[in-house]
C-alpha cells in the first residue's frame, strides 16, 4: 500500500466515520493539559530512590590554562559528602564527545574554558555538594586564551578542517558582473534556554547494570558515552526519558556528560544519583548556537540577479568539535536559501576558541547560513533602490527544469516557495502596507516603521546519511489496547502524539487506545537523536511498519476464520469486517491471541533516495525540503532604538499535515525563537572569557507580551509532499525558526528609513535596541556628512 493518501481519503469518504484522533485530525498534545497543570512528570518529578546523593559539577574559573596542582582533601573532608569523582577515578574512558573524543568529562592538565567540568561532589544534599566544591584548592599557571572568532582565525586555530563547496565559477562571474558588493555581517550564538535544565538521575542495578533517566534527545548516545565512561558493555546501561521541557537541540550531545557523571556516582557508591543544573551553571557549562561571522562578495546584473557569490562562514566552535562538523556544513547547505546560485563559493572555518563549546540548536547552522544570503539579497536591493521582495523574486530556484541545481548538485524537484511567496503577498497585503509605511515614515519624524518578506527552503534529512533510520515497538494486549514505543523523544514538539495517531489510524482504532511510552534504549535500540526535525517522518514510518505487521497477521487470520480471502477483510473504525461478519478488535485480537497469533511487533525505517560524498561536498543529502515565508512589520523609536514587532503573516508548508493544531504551535514557536535568537537574546563573553549573560535577568528570551499582536499563521492548503513521508507530511520542527528572519530584516527597513532609505544599515545580529540605536545614528551622521 504505497499512497497513504489515497488510501485515507477512499476509507473516510466509504466511511463517513472516523476514528478519534486519526491522522489529519487536530488532536491536543497528549500533555497539554499536563504541561500546564504540573502533572506531567519530568527527570526531576521522578520520585527519588531511598538514600539517593545530590551532586554538583566543580567549573573552571579560567578560560585557559595549566593546572599546577590540585588538592581536595577538604572537599572530600566536608559535611554530607559521600564521594569526589575526578578525572583519576572514571573507570572507563574520560569522554563524553559524540564524535571526535575531544571533551573530557573531567578537565585533565589544561581547563579550556570558563565553565569547564573539573570534578564532582556527591553529597547528601546540593548545598553540601557545592559548599564542598568550594574548598577545592587548585593551582593554575594562566595560557593564552583565544576569545572571538577573528583570533582564531587569525591563528588559525580551529577544531576542525577548513570546508569547501564550489559551483561554477564565482570568481569570473563576479569580475564579469556589472554590480559588486562586499560586507561582512556577524550574528550572535542563542543560548537554548529550554524551561527543563540539563538533569539526569541514575539509579544503580545488580552487576554492571545502571539504569539512568536522562534528560535527553539522544538516548542512544547516552547509553554509549555512559558504557564508555563505566568501562562496560552497552547491554548494562539503559536510559529512560519519557519528556523533556525542551531541547531545541541543547540534549543531543551535552547530556551524556551529565549521565555519565551521575552513573559513576551511582556505581560507585550504590546509591542512585541526580545531577541538575542551576540554570546559570547550566548556561555556562553547555553549548549553544555557534555564532557566525559571514563575509560576502556578490556579482548581480541591473534586476539584482546574482551571478556570482562567494562566502566566506566562520563559526566559532568553541574549544572542541561536538557536532560542529555537521552544523557547519548544514549552514553551507543553506547558503543558498530559496535562491538559485549558479556560481558559488562557500568556505567555512570552524573555529577553536577558549569558550564553551558550542552545539545544535534548531536549525543547526542553517539559520545562519539562511541569514547570510539573505542579507546579500536585502543589501542589493537597497543599493539597486528596489523592493527586496523583487529581488527575492527574480533569484528564486526555478520551479521547471532550469534554474534549480544546489551549489551541492542536489535538484531541487519539490520548489513551491513562488506560489507560498504569491499568496502570501496577497493574504498579508503586503505591496499596500509598504507603500503606507514609506509615506508614514515620510511624514513622522522619530518612529518609524518597517516591513519585510524572506522565504525559507530547509533540507530534511541527516546530512549523515546513516543516521537516518528509525526503530519502533509496537504491542497489541488482549483487550485491544495497545502500546507504543519508538526511538524518537518527546521534548513538546508533539512528537508522541503524532505517532500515535499513525498507529491509531493504521489499526482504525481511537487514538486514547495507544499507549504512548518513555522512549528507553531496552526497548527500541541503536537510535538516531530525535533532531533534523525528522522525528515524525521516521519515527511515524517505524511505528507504521511495526503495526502493519501485527494488522497483517490479523487480516490473515480473520479470512481464515471466516473462510474468506485477505482481500475481503475491510478495516472499519473500531473493527474489522468479513463479508457479511462484523467483529470488533479488540474481540478480533481476543480470539487472535487464543489462536496462538503473535500480537507484537518491531518496525524500521530507512529514508530512502539519500546520499552524499563528503569529499566533493556534492549529493542529494536531502530527502526533500521544506519551505514557508514570513511577513513582518516592526515599529521604532529611533531615539532609543527600542522596538516592536506590530503585525506578522506566515505562511508554511507542512505538506499534509499529520495534525494541524501542534503543526501550527510549532510554527509559532519556531518563528518566535528565531526572532528572540535574532533580536534580543545576547550572549556577552567579557575579555576574560566569562559568559556574563547567564541567567534571564541579563538574557532576553522573547516574553508573551512580546508577541504580535496581529499574529496570522497559516498552514500553505497547497502543501503536499511530492514524496512518499508518512501521509505525505513534512517536518516542521526546525523550518518555521527561520521565518524569524523577517523581523531582522524589517528592522532594517525601519532604520534603513532614517537616511530615505540612502544607505544601507548593515545591522549585525542581534539586532538589539542598542544595535539599532547605534545604525540610526551612524545613518544621522553620514547624513550629516553629505
Ligand atoms: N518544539 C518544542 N516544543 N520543544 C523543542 O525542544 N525542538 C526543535 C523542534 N521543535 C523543540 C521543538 C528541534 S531543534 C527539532 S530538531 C525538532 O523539534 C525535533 O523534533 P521532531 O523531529 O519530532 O520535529
Ligand atoms: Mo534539532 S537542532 O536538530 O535538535
Amino acid at each position: 500500500m504505497s499512497d497513504n493518501l489515497a488510501r485515507v481519503e477512499t476509507m473516510n469518504a466509504i466511511n463517513k466515520e472516523q476514528i478519534k484522533g486519526g491522522v489529519r485530525q487536530s488532536r491536543l498534545h497528549d500533555s497539554g493539559h499536563k504541561h500546564v497543570s504540573g502533572e506531567a512528570v519530568y527527570t526531576d518529578d521522578i520520585p527519588e530512590p531511598p538514600r539517593s546523593l545530590q551532586v554538583y559539577i566543580a567549573m573552571s574559573p579560567k578560560a585557559h590554562a595549566r593546572i599546577l596542582s590540585t588538592n581536595l582533601d577538604k572537599v572530600r573532608a566536608a559535611p554530607g559528602v559521600a564521594v569526589v569523582l575526578t578525572a583519576d577515578d572514571v573507570p572507563g574512558i574520560n569522554d563524553y564527545s559524540p564524535v571526535m573524543g575531544d571533551d573530557p568529562i573531567f578537565a585533565v592538565d589544561t581547563v579550556q574554558y570558563v565553565g569547564q567540568p573539573m570534578f564532582a561532589v556527591a553529597a547528601e544534599t546540593i548545598d553540601q555538594a557545592r559548599a564542598a566544591a568550594g574548598l577545592a584548592e587548585i593551582e593554575y599557571e594562566e595560557l593564552e586564551a583565544i576569545l572571538t572568532i577573528d583570533q582564531a582565525l587569525e591563528k588559525q586555530a580551529t577544531v576542525l578542517a577548513t570546508n569547501v563547496m564550489k559551483a561554477g565559477d564565482s570568481r569570473a562571474a563576479i569580475d564579469k558582473a556589472a554590480n559588486k558588493l562586499t560586507g561582512t555581517l556577524w550574528i550572535g550564538g542563542q543560548d537554548h534556554f529550554y524551561l527543563e535544565g540539563q538533569i539526569a538521575m541514575a539509579v544503580p542495578g545488580e552487576d554492571d547494570d545502571v539504569l539512568v533517566y536522562s534528560s535527553t534527545q539522544h538516548p542512544s548516545e547516552v547509553q554509549h558515552n555512559v558504557a564508555r565512561a563505566l568501562g562496560v558493555s552497552d547491554h548494562s546501561v539503559t536510559i529512560e526519558v519519557r519528556r523533556m521541557g525542551g531541547g531545541f537541540g541543547g540534549k543531543e550531545s551535552q547530556p551524556a556528560l551529565l549521565a555519565s557523571i551521575a552513573a559513576m556516582v551511582a556505581k560507585k557508591t550504590g546509591r542512585a544519583a541526580k545531577l541538575r543544573l542551576d540554570r546559570d551553571d547550566d548556561m555556562e557549562m553547555t553549548g549553544k548556537r555557534h555564532d557566525f561571522r559571514i563575509d560576502y562578495e556578490v556579482g548581480f546584473d541591473s534586476n539584482g540577479r546574482i551571478e556570482g557569490i562567494e562566502f566566506m562562514q566562520a563559526c566559532r566552535a568553541g574549544y572542541s568539535a561536538d557536532l560542529t562538523g555537521a552544523i557547519a556544513d548544514r549552514a553551507m547547505f543553506h547558503a543558498d536559501n530559496a535562491y538559485f546560485l549558479e556560481n558559488a563559493t562557500i568556505t567555512s572555518h570552524r573555529c577553536k576558541t577558549n569558550t564553551v563549546s558550542n552545539t545544535a540548536f534548531r536549525g543547526f547552522g542553517g539559520p545562519q547560513g539562511m541569514v547570510g544570503i539573505e542579507r546579500v539579497v536585502d543589501e542589493i536591493a537597497a543599493h539597486l533602490g528596489k523592493d527586496p521582495l523583487e529581488v527575492r523574486k527574480v533569484n528564486f530556484y526555478g520551479q521547471g527544469d532550469n534554474r534549480n541545481i544546489t551549489p551541492y548538485m542536489m535538484t531541487v524537484e519539490d520548489n513551491v516557495i513562488q506560489d507560498i511567496v504569491a499568496e502570501l503577498e496577497e493574504s498579508s497585503d503586503y505591496v499596500a502596507r509598504r507603500e503606507a509605511i514609506r509615506a508614514f515614515n515620510a511624514t513622522s519624524l522619530y518612529v518609524k516603521k518597517g516591513i519585510a518578506l524572506t522565504p525559507v527552503k530547509f533540507g530534511i534529512s541527516f546530512t549523515t546519511t546513516f543516521l537516518n533510520q528509525a526503530g519502533a515497538l509496537v504491542h497489541v494486549y488482549t483487550d485491544g489496547s495497545v502500546h507504543l514505543n519508538h526511538g524518537g523523544t518527546e521534548m513538546g514538539q508533539g512528537l508522541f502524539t503524532k505517532v500515535a495517531q499513525v498507529v491509531a489510524e493504521e489499526f482504525q482504532i481511537d487514538a486514547e487506545k495507544v499507549k504512548i511510552t518513555a522512549t528507553n534504549t531496552g526497548k527500541v535500540p541503536n537510535t538516531s537523536a530525535t533532531a533534523a526535525s525528522s522525528g515524525s517522518d521516521m519515527n511515524g514510518m517505524a511505528a507504521q511498519a511495526a503495526a502493519r505487521v501485527i494488522k497483517d497477521r490479523l487480516t490473515k487470520f480473520a479470512a481464515e476464520r471466516h473462510q474468506a480471502n485477505v482481500e475481503d477483510v475491510v478495516w472499519l473504525p473500531g473493527r474489522v469486517r468479513v463479508g457479511s461478519d462484523e467483529i470488533a478488535f479488540a474481540d478480533l485480537v481476543k480470539q487472535a491471541y487464543l489462536a496462538r497469533i503473535s500480537l507484537s511487533s518491531t518496525g524500521y525505517y530507512a529514508t530512502p533516495k539519500i546520499h552524499f560524498d563528503v569529499d566533493k561536498m556534492q549529493g542529494r543529502p536531502f530527502y526533500y525540503f521544506a519551505y514557508g515565508a514570513a511577513v513582518t512589520e516592526v515599529l521604532v523609536d529611533t531615539l532609543t532604538g527600542e522596538n516592536r514587532i506590530t503585525r506578522v503573516d506566515i505562511l508554511h508548508d507542512v505538506g499534509k499535515s499529520l495534525n494541524p493544531a501542534i503543526d501550527l504551535g510549532q510554527i509559532e514557536g519556531g518563528f518566535v525563537q528565531g526572532v528572540g535568537w535574532l533580536t534580543t537574546e545576547e550572549l556577552w563573553w567579557d575579555q576574560t572569557g566569562r559568559l556574563r549573560t547567564h541567567a534571564p535577568s541579563t538574557y532576553k528570551i522573547p516574553a508573551c507580551s512580546d508577541r504580535a499582536p496581529e499574529f496570522n499563521v497559516k498552514i500553505w492548503e497547497g502543501g503536499e509532499n511530492r514524496e512518499e513521508t508518512i501521509y505525505r507530511s513534512k517536518a516542521v520542527g526546525e523550518p518555521p525558526l527561520m521565518l524569524g528572519i523577517s523581523a531582522m530584516m524589517a528592522l532594517s527597513d525601519a532604520v534603513a528609513s532614517v537616511n530615505d532609505y540612502a544607505d544601507y544599515p548593515a545591522l549585525d545580529a542581534p539586532v538589539t535596541a542598542e544595535r539599532v540605536l547605534t545604525a540610526v545614528e551612524r545613518l544621522k551622521a553620514k547624513r550629516q556628512a553629505r
